[in-house]
């Protein structure tokens, strides 16, 4: 578990600064503050991996920061690699400040008035908060049909009856397959006609917006099992919309874009409040969509299919999580899932196929730490998706789970509890 913390702030904060990492460092954080050893241009990547892997970064705001270069940068490296964010208002910032706008200022710790002894507990409570909260959890692969959807459902299914875990899922691909697979027709319409999809939290403005104290209500519980009153935890969907396709063009405008970056930020962080993992479901693309997705994500699980182009997809994948990231990534922060081992569907060549594909990933560079030693097998249950039919009973995962065979259900729950561990889950 990480317990390293960035601090960034300018020199006219530096007494507030010193204040506030004492006091993490008191409460057993290692802390790294800006300073002039990472801030030059040949330190960038430094900088960039220093922020990207601490577990939370706090920020101090004021006039100095809203002016600074750095302090820019060093928020958009918190960004784009989705670590919590705590924002303390050292000095009045005026409402069109890039920090205003970027940040999310209205629940920032007020720190106007010097370095009390309440904001500073009050960080690091929220220090101590961020990171025992939920692991985000993003299903990726640039190539299509892998099993993203399908292992993100029955997964985290088994995850949460064999283990308990609570899951919010949030399905961010505009063909919406995992909200198909959880829920009827009719359900799809009333949560639609209600606004209460993902395309509602996504779009800023207009009918079609949702406003964000709404954000935490619009989940769908999807284990609808009522045993004895007891209190289950949480296995809850953000439906999917079609609609989403308008992110994947260049039909909104650049605003509206870093809007709903916030919003789904928010989205996210009211998820994984109140679950173990919130799992991304994502399009087999490099899209606006896609970018969320690694954004946000702690961790981000790659299903490959036995097959011979499984590496150019990882690859791919690599390539593009670095570059929104701006850094190399560390292996720990993948898992790659083998899935559809011993096929017999497939002619004659079946261990074949699935040994060469496991060793070309073990023998490459990057992905061989990333490759995980459970395997999904090839499964008749994960193969046909529920017909309309069975998902028009609200679904139960408990009967979802009766089915199939045991091997299958053993390598999920097997494979579920290694990416939790993966992903730091507490
Ligand atoms: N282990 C498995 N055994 C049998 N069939 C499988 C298995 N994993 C996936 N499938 C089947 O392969 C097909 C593709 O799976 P899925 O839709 O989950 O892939 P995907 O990566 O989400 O696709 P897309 O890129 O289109 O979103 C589905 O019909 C699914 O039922
Ligand atoms: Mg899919």
């Amino acid at each position: 578990m990480a317990i390293t913390a960035y601090l960034a702030f300018e020199p006219a904060d530096e007494d507030i600064a010193r204040h506030v990492s004492a006091e993490l460092e008191r409460h057993g954080w290692t802390v790294t503050r800006s300073g002039p050893d990472l801030r030059t241009s040949e330190q960038t990547p430094a900088l960039i991996k220093t922020i990207g892997e601490a577990g939370i970064v706090v920020v101090l705001a004021s006039p100095a920061g809203n002016d600074s270069v750095w302090l820019q940068r060093e928020v958009a490296a918190a960004l784009n690699n989705g670590r919590p964010i705590i924002v303390a208002i050292t000095a009045p910032i005026g409402a069109e400040s890039w920090l205003s706008a970027t940040l999310d200022t209205a629940s920032a710790i007020d720190m106007n008035r010097g370095s009390q002894a309440e904001a500073l507990a009050q960080i690091a409570d929220r220090a101590r908060t961020a990171t025992g909260r939920g692991r985000v959890i993003a299903m990726l692969n640039i190539k299509g049909g892998v099993g993203k959807t399908v292992l993100a459902a029955n997964l985290f299914a088994a995850a949460h009856l064999a283990d308990k875990r609570s899951i919010s899922f949030i399905d961010l691909d505009p063909q919406h397959n995992l909200t198909q697979y959880f829920l009827s027709p009719g359900e799809r319409h009333r949560i639609r006609d209600r606004n209460h999809t993902i395309y509602n939290v996504l779009n800023p403005r207009g009918d079609a917006s949702l406003s964000r104290s709404d954000f935490g209500a619009i989940s769908v519980p999807l284990n609808r099992a009522r045993r004895g009153g007891d209190k289950q935890p949480n296995f809850e969907l953000v439906a999917g919309d079609e609609r989403l396709f308008e992110f994947t063009l260049d039909t909104r405008a650049d605003r509206d874009k870093a809007e709903a970056f916030t919003r789904f930020r928010a989205l996210v962080s009211a998820l994984r409040a109140r679950s173990d993992a919130v799992v991304i479901d994502s399009n087999p693309c490099a899209t606006f969509l896609t970018r969320l997705a690694i954004t946000c994500a702690d961790h981000i699980v790659a299903p490959v299919r036995p097959e011979k182009y499984s590496l150019t997809g990882l690859n791919m994948l690599e390539h593009v999580v670095r570059e929104v990231r701006g850094r190399s990534l560390q292996p720990n922060e993948f898992s790659v899932l083998l899935n559809g081992v011993n096929d017999r569907t497939r002619s004659g060549e079946t261990g074949d196929a699935d040994a060469l594909t496991r060793s070309e990933i073990s023998a490459a560079p990057f992905f061989g730490a990333a490759l995980l030693a459970d395997e999904v097998p090839y499964s008749a249950v994960l193969r046909s998706v529920p017909t309309e039919r069975i998902a028009a009973n609200p679904i139960n995962v408990t009967a979802m789970m009766r089915v199939g065979g045991r091997p299958a259900k053993e390598a999920l729950a097997r494979g579920a509890a290694a990416i939790l561990r993966r992903a730091g889950t507490p």
